[in-house]
């Protein structure tokens, strides 16, 4: 089997976050906060925000708050700051995580909802975010990378305009987290991730980091029991008590906790110049096989691991499946729950088969698998 869907979720964990797991299952199984015993997974979750903190360059610890994966964190985060009356832009290549809420928050007439175009390759020119930004331009939501396209977005660029006018920034940054260098600054409000792709945790954990503007200015969006401030029938106030209610999915938080530090100790540089070498020598090779069409940009430097084909005569799924029972390689097929992204590339409705690359991925696979494809 040759794993190529690591867009998707991470095949398998490491041996330093399954240790981590193991120890956890065979001593304790206990809350965060509600008893004694609980300080430990209290201990795990703090030791998985200073870990994701120094990652993301959070503010502190308490800027990491745990969910259950980028689609939580995302959808608290659009329905936590959107008001009544505001216009939001978000760009034509969001995944359905980000572009379902806000449209239903558009077809409930909440706010007035405007898609900036991306060209064809997915690629954002930040001065549209400029000439869209309006009187009550609340929120600009982008995509950090692309999963349909690969196409990394100019966000630096972008988030420092919409700061210029006060607009609240959210990234979707599932594609990038511990596969891209970045650090919250000055301009990003509210950063989502997934803990099971390039951050190597189990599935069913995931979070957000948060400024300090938006923690201040977003609403809960789940409420419930924290354990803290009882006597009272409204959410504290405070970190990360405020959009933490509920208890903690604490065997995902100490996955985290052990995949994001060793992430750290690699580097988040070393995996990102891996993974664009491995992506550039797929899409070198891709060159030499006249009926695939690739689609997003074919520059390594502006990519992540990820690459979209279409190849003629053949149907997305087609491509897929034969390669699984010819090669036993694993891809994707279809619209990936990014049907914006296909439209933006013109591969829609029929999709495209979607090959991603990760830690566990080597050259010789790449090579394989462009030479199955050549065969097809
Ligand atoms: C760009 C993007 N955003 C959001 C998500 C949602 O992530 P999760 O399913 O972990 O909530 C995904 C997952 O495929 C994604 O690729």
């Amino acid at each position: 089997m040759i794993y190529a869907n690591y867009a998707a979720t991470s095949p398998a964990l490491s041996q330093a976050v399954v240790e981590e797991l193991r120890a956890y299952l065979s001593e304790t199984r206990l809350n965060a906060g509600r008893n004694f015993e609980g300080l430990e997974a209290g201990a795990a979750a703090l030791r998985a925000r200073r870990a994701a903190g120094k990652l993301f360059g959070a503010a502190g610890p308490l800027r990491v708050l745990f969910t259950s994966g980028a689609t939580a964190s995302l959808n608290m985060a659009i329905h936590g700051l959107a008001r009544p009356g505001d216009h939001v832009l978000a760009t034509s290549v969001e995944h359905n995580a980000t572009a379902r809420p806000l449209e239903a928050l558009r077809k409930n007439r909440v706010i007035d909802l405007e898609w900036l175009q991306c060209d064809p390759e997915g690629s954002l020119d930040s001065a549209k975010v400029r000439g869209a930004i309006r009187k009550n331009t609340r929120l600009l939501v982008m995509s950090h990378g692309s999963n349909v396209l690969g196409t990394i977005a100019p966000v630096t660029d972008c988030f420092r305009i919409a700061r210029e006018y006060g607009v609240f920034t959210v990234l979707d940054a599932a594609q990038t987290a511990g596969v891209l260098p970045f650090a919250m600054g000055d301009c990003c409000d509210v950063l989502g991730f997934a803990g099971h792709k390039g951050l190597g945790g189990l599935a069913g954990i995931g979070g957000f980091v948060v400024g300090e503007r938006a923690a201040a200015e977003m609403r809960p969006w789940i409420r419930g029991g924290t354990g803290s401030a009882s006597d009272s029938l409204d959410m504290p106030d405070f970190l990360p008590d405020k959009f933490e209610p509920g208890t903690q999915n604490t065997l995902g938080v100490l996955s985290l906790a052990a995949s994001v530090e060793e992430i750290t100790r690699i580097g988040v540089e070393t995996i990102r110049e891996r993974e664009r070498a491995l992506t550039a020598r797929f899409i070198s090779g891709l060159g030499g096989i006249k009926k695939a069409r690739p689609c997003g940009t074919m520059d390594p430097d502006r990519s992540v691991a990820v690459v979209s084909l279409v190849v003629e005569g053949y149907s997305a799924g087609d491509v897929s499946r034969r390669l699984f029972e010819r090669n036993g390689i694993i891809t994707r097929s279809g619209l990936h729950c990014s049907p914006l992204a296909h439209k933006t590339a013109g591969t829609f409705p029929d999709g495209t088969v979607r090959f991603s690359f990760g830690r566990g991925t080597t050259e010789a696979e790449i090579d394989t698998i462009l030479e199955a494809l050549a065969a097809l």
